[in-house]
């Protein structure tokens, strides 16, 4: 019986699967977990799938955007205000982490959570009590809490933009979904997939994409994921509805990108100020330690070296 996970996270590519194997497993208990990932990933649906096969799918599952919450109403949707605990204040509110009480509460974009909201949601997480502005006692929920940031959390605790504290928190179970470039395994089947559903939708026939075209694809970087992915198909599906799709037929971007795929830019462009190689090179050899809790090998990998010139490099 499909589930799901196997109905709306599609891809069966080792990068992926591995990330979806881990999430069945921690989906079943109550620990925070925190998901990582570039823009379109599939980090909200990853969240949902996540829910939905934990003991409270039958609960409410809320998702909040910190980028867009002002500061000055943060801790109040968060956590909620009593009538009359500040000017403005003209009548209770209850806040998310109240309104998830017994289901989920996904806490996206968490990396831009106000430093002042930081403190308090780490005593929440430690705690389980909600401290409702305006009321003398705490109250005690039963919410689990998911997080997600498609920043480097480690980076900006060195910037002093997100408490060290609370990422320690946050990252116990981190699952990180891999950009679509990283998983080209996936990239036709999903390409198929979307082109069928949206002609369905639409009622269209849909284009055939050439050899030639397919290989196009391939070399683009797709920096907008899988979103970028499903917002392409339809745009080929409407404007090449029953015919072959060739290289020249693609939008200007997936042309025009070949070369970077290959070089494997992944998006660095030396700033016209210069830069200091040998600090950045030091600095990516500590946060790839940092991130693979110091095991060399994967460190290694992450940049791209072998593990015999990583120790050379690392002894220099
Ligand atoms: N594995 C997948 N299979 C099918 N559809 C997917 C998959 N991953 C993502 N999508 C689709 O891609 C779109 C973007 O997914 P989602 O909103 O979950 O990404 P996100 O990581 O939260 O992005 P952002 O950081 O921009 O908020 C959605 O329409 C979602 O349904
Ligand atoms: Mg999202």
């Amino acid at each position: 019986m499909s589930d799901f996970f196997d109905k709306k996270l599609l891809g069966k590519s080792s990068e992926f699967a591995t990330v979806i194997r881990a999430a069945r497993i921690v989906a079943m208990t109550d620990v925070l977990i925190l998901i990582l990932g570039e823009s379109g990933t599939g980090k909200e649906l990853l969240a949902q799938a996540i829910h939905l096969h934990s003991r409270r799918k039958q609960g409410p599952f809320i998702a909040i955007n910190c980028a867009a919450l002002p500061e000055t109403l943060a801790e109040s949707e968060l956590f909620g205000h009593r009538k009359g605990a500040f000017t403005g204040a003209i009548a209770d509110q209850q806040g998310r982490i109240q309104a998830a009480n017994g289901g989920t509460l996904f806490l996206d974009e968490v990396g831009d959570l106000p430093l002042s909201i930081q403190a308090k949601l780490l005593r929440f997480l430690e705690t389980g009590e909600c401290q409702v502005i305006g009321k003398t006692r705490a109250d005690k929920v039963d919410t689990r809490v998911i997080a997600a940031t498609h920043r480097d959390l480690y980076v900006q605790t060195q910037r002093s933009e997100f408490r060290l504290d609370l990422y320690y928190r946050l990252n116990i179970v981190p699952l990180e979904l891999p950009p679509l470039r990283k998983r080209l395994d996936d990239l036709e089947m999903l390409q198929h997939t979307f082109t069928k559903q949206l002609a369905q939708q639409h009622n269209l026939p849909p284009p055939h994409y050439s050899n030639a075209t397919l290989k196009q694809l391939r070399r683009y970087t797709w920096p907008g994921n899988i979103r970028e992915l499903r917002n392409f198909c339809e745009r080929l599906l409407i404007l090449f509805s029953g015919k072959t799709i060739e290289p020249t037929n693609l939008p200007r971007e997936i042309q025009l990108d070949k070369t970077a795929a290959s070089h494997q830019s992944d998006g660095f462009t030396l700033p016209e100020t210069g830069i200091n190689l040998q600090a950045l090179e030091i600095e990516m050899i500590r946060q790839a330690l940092h991130k693979t809790y110091g095991n060399r090998s994967q460190a290694a990998r992450l940049l791209g070296l072998t593990r015999d010139t990583l120790l050379y490099r690392l002894k220099k």
